[in-house]
């Protein structure tokens, strides 16, 4: 049986979720957004894999690493959203379909983060739903790969 895989992928600063202004990104831990998350992939019946670094050569590789591996790719790329080209050049490299989240509204915050080095290559963007813009883009994802 084909079971879609979908790699999830969180940039910096993420690990301190929960203790990290919470005005901005909520109270849940990644551990726990994680755990709700493979609970509603398990539901659909996908696999899911879960990665956080802090360091960006380290997203590069996971990126490189997924190509022949997922079906799809969840990121929160954090900072490296508006300053990566290596991301992006990752992304482009490995084509695979991607949504980007954010647990903030980037539209409503400082001028810096209204620019994203990814968001033209992503399926689409879901930003400011708290802990839910994961939840949403793993449904956004899933129908995009089961429609292709
Ligand atoms: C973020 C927004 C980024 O601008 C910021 O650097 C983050 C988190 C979000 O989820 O809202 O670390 O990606």
């Amino acid at each position: 049986m084909f079971v879609m895989k979908i790699l999830v992928l969180n940039g910096p600063n993420l690990n301190l979720l929960g203790k990290r202004e919470k005005e901005h990104y909520g109270d849940l831990t990644l551990a726990q957004i994680e755990k709700n998350l493979k609970k509603q992939a398990r539901e659909m019946k996908v696999h899911l894999e879960f990665f956080q670094s802090n360091y960006e050569g380290e997203l590069v590789e996971k990126i490189q690493s997924a190509k022949n591996k997922y079906d799809g790719i969840l990121i929160n790329p954090a900072a490296y959203t508006h300053t990566s080209i290596a991301l992006r050049d990752a992304l482009i490299a490995v084509q695979i379909p991607f949504v980007e989240i954010h647990l903030s509204n980037l539209a409503r915050r400082e001028e810096f983060r209204k620019r994203s080095l990814l968001s033209d290559l992503a399926i689409g963007v879901i930003s400011g739903f708290g802990p839910d813009s994961y939840s949403l883009g793993l449904i956004a994802l899933i129908q995009f790969l089961k429609r292709r």
